[in-house]
């Protein structure tokens, strides 16, 4: 994964030291890795790097980042996969003259041979790492006497595997060389300086006018200008430019203490951009494809695959469809079986999981149309895709997706419902009962959060001493339960399992004894009374019972539970997007109570772009 950040600016621009301005964009990335960090600044004919194990709060005040300054700057937040984490192989690496560093986000496939080349040439590597090859490489073309855009470009071409890639050569101060392929690469077009980053938020406090490269493009920034190759041809720069609409604000915690935090307090605004920015014609046409489509498939990874199945279930309960719901690392079961006239949604809120981005390849290659639903504008996924509809929750930084689920949630239960009216399933009266109902989430979600979240924080003391806990539900609260226990698992690093409450008794019951915990989800009028079955099983095993629970069933259930978290009444249609939110909070509280930071959950990274 890692999060990869090049700045390139004028005298004056910036009024601190760059190394400090690296460091803040450094530490809006840092959800992207975090098992070492590093900078390297030009200075006059050379490079100055530092570098080392840990987390950006520990590792720049060691080795002093804010004190650095210049005007032409990259930086490097790592998830290791090439060497184990260490001083030496945090990035960025040069070469053996110290005038090119390279920082490096992906992995290059045939590096082994290549360094090998590169030794028996007398070059001299110091770290573990894949990515040191393209500081050699590249001092080996200028070594030919090549100018730094052609070694640059000559290194590239030896290059297999993802990458995205941001070099610094001393020789030219004002410039920074970037590629692009797999791994994602934004540019920031500044005033007075230019940004490249793996992600947006890295550098949204000083602009948000953006431009998303596409794989295989390559090229460089100066502080004024910004050029791009592709199969060396330049590309209009000018065409590509969009203005997007996150704020500087929305990348910044705000006197929360934790992103997660901030981020779930910011659904209500999220599902509500998102419900205002439901774009009617992108949503007709994607509706006027699935009607014609032969199958329908649905993928997505972790998160946003537990988004997939609560979309299922409305396709295959309300509308009747037989859609086929897949996590995407596992779409090969399904190659033979896909063929002209299908259809994949891909759910990606980051619209650059590599998992999915290899499957919707695999399946548009097979003739199916892609729909992508993503929170990037113009990200790898949605660029790759047929039809696009984005959510609109503005920036996620904590690991663990939360707003973005919910958007997503609101995108598939709008397309399920409108796919109803065009498939004569629902009547103009339901459609519009639940649009209403839908515009009323939002305060729905906020009531929630105000009633619950002090009950949640007081339980959170207790499931932080607990080594698993089961999520149990029926129908639509299956997926959601597993949604709700990954959350506890991702970042407790609590062993929770999520089980459709009848098949408890097929196994997972035999772990229960006195004081486990176990959280009911009960959504659907339909599932009560057999929930309610399933409730007093584990209590006559001593669990200890969590509800959640709509307000007209909190008598029924009230005596069986040890804590009862109260629900509006809402349609089962729409309830996940509400009920995520106490399982959220769950999560979040527990990580902390354990002392752990939700933002970054170990061995954890928010955006996976290797397979
Ligand atoms: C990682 C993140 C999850 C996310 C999943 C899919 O595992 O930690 O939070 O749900 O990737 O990401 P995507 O961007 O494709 O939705």
């Amino acid at each position: 994964m890692c999060g990869i950040i090049g700045i390139t600016s004028l005298q004056g621009n910036f009024r601190e030291p760059i190394g400090k301005v690296v460091r803040r964009c450094l530490e809006r990335l840092e959800y992207r890795g975090y098992d070492s960090v590093g900078i390297a600044v030009i200075k006059g004919s050379s490079i100055e790097v530092r570098k080392g194990k840990g987390k950006i709060a520990e590792v720049s005040v060691r080795l002093s980042f804010d004190e650095v300054d210049g005007l032409t700057a990259i930086g490097h937040t790592r998830w290791a996969t090439h060497g184990k984490p260490s001083d030496e192989n945090a990035h960025p690496h040069t070469d053996c003259t110290g005038r090119v560093a390279v920082v490096h986000n992906g992995i290059i496939s045939n590096f082994l041979e290549l360094k090998e080349e590169l030794i028996r040439k007398g070059h001299v590597f110091r770290s573990e790492t894949d990515t040191e090859v393209l500081a050699h490489l590249i001092e080996e073309y200028l070594k030919m006497g090549y100018k730094p855009f052609d070694a640059f470009k000559a290194a590239l071409s030896k290059i297999r595997g993802a990458y995205a890639f941001v070099v610094a050569m001393a020789q030219e101060p004002n410039r920074l060389y970037f590629a692009r392929n797999t791994s994602p690469l934004v540019i920031g077009i500044g005033n007075g300086a230019n940004f490249i980053a793996s992600d947006i938020p890295a550098f949204l406090e000083f602009t948000n006018t953006v431009i998303v490269l596409r794989d295989g493009e390559y090229g460089y920034i100066e502080p004024g200008k910004v050029y791009i190759e592709r199969d060396g041809l330049p590309v209009n720069v000018e065409e590509r430019i969009r203005l997007i609409s996150w704020t500087p604000e929305m990348a910044s915690k705000e006197g929360y203490p934790h992103f997660m935090l901030k981020e779930i307090h910011e659904q209500p605004i999220a599902i509500n951009s998102t419900l205002a920015g439901i774009d009617e014609k992108a949503f007709n046409e994607v509706i006027n494809a699935i009607l014609n489509s032969r199958k329908v498939f649905i993928l997505g990874a972790g998160t946003s695959y537990h988004a997939g199945l609560i979309g299922d279930y409305l396709f295959t309960s309300m509308l009747g469809l037989d859609t086929h719901t897949l996590i995407s690392s596992e779409y090969k079961k399904y190659l033979n079986s896909i063929s002209d006239g299908d259809i994949a949604i891909a759910i990606s809120q980051s619209g650059e999981t590599i998992d999915t981005l290899v499957a919707i390849r695999a399946f548009r290659e097979r003739g199916a149309k892609i729909v992508a639903v993503s929170n990037v504008i113009d990200s790898a996924i949605p660029r790759e895709s047929n039809y696009v509809i984005y959510t609109r929750a503005g920036p996620e930084i904590g690991v663990a997706a939360t707003k973005t689920f919910t958007t997503q949630l609101v995108v598939l239960t709008v397309l399920a419902l409108k796919m109803g009216i065009a498939m004569g399933k629902l009547t103009n009266n339901e459609y519009r009962d639940m649009m209403d109902l839908l515009n009323k989430v939002p305060n729905l979600v906020q009531g929630v959060m105000a009633s619950v979240e002090g009950k949640v924080k007081a339980l959170s003391g207790y499931i932080s001493r607990k080594q698993s806990a089961y999520y149990l539900s029926r129908g639509i609260g299956v997926p959601l339960s597993m949604e709700g226990a990954l959350k506890l698992k991702e970042i407790a690093y609590i062993h929770a399992e999520a089980y459709p409450a009848g098949e408890s008794k097929h196994g997972p019951i035999a772990l229960v004894e006195g004081g486990y915990p176990v959280v009911f989800s009960i959504l659907d009028d339909d599932n009560v009374d057999a929930l309610l079955g399933n409730v007093m099983e584990m209590k006559a095993r001593d669990a200890y019972t969590i509800g959640l629970v709509p307000e007209k069933y909190v008598g029924k259930f009230k005596e069986l539970l040890n804590v009862t978290l109260e629900m509006p009444n809402i349609d089962y249609r729409v309830a996940p997007i509400v009920y995520v939110v106490p399982m959220q909070l769950l999560a979040y509280y527990t990580a902390v109570a354990k002392g752990y930071d939700p933002d970054k959950p170990r061995n954890l990274a928010k955006t996976v772009t290797v397979e």
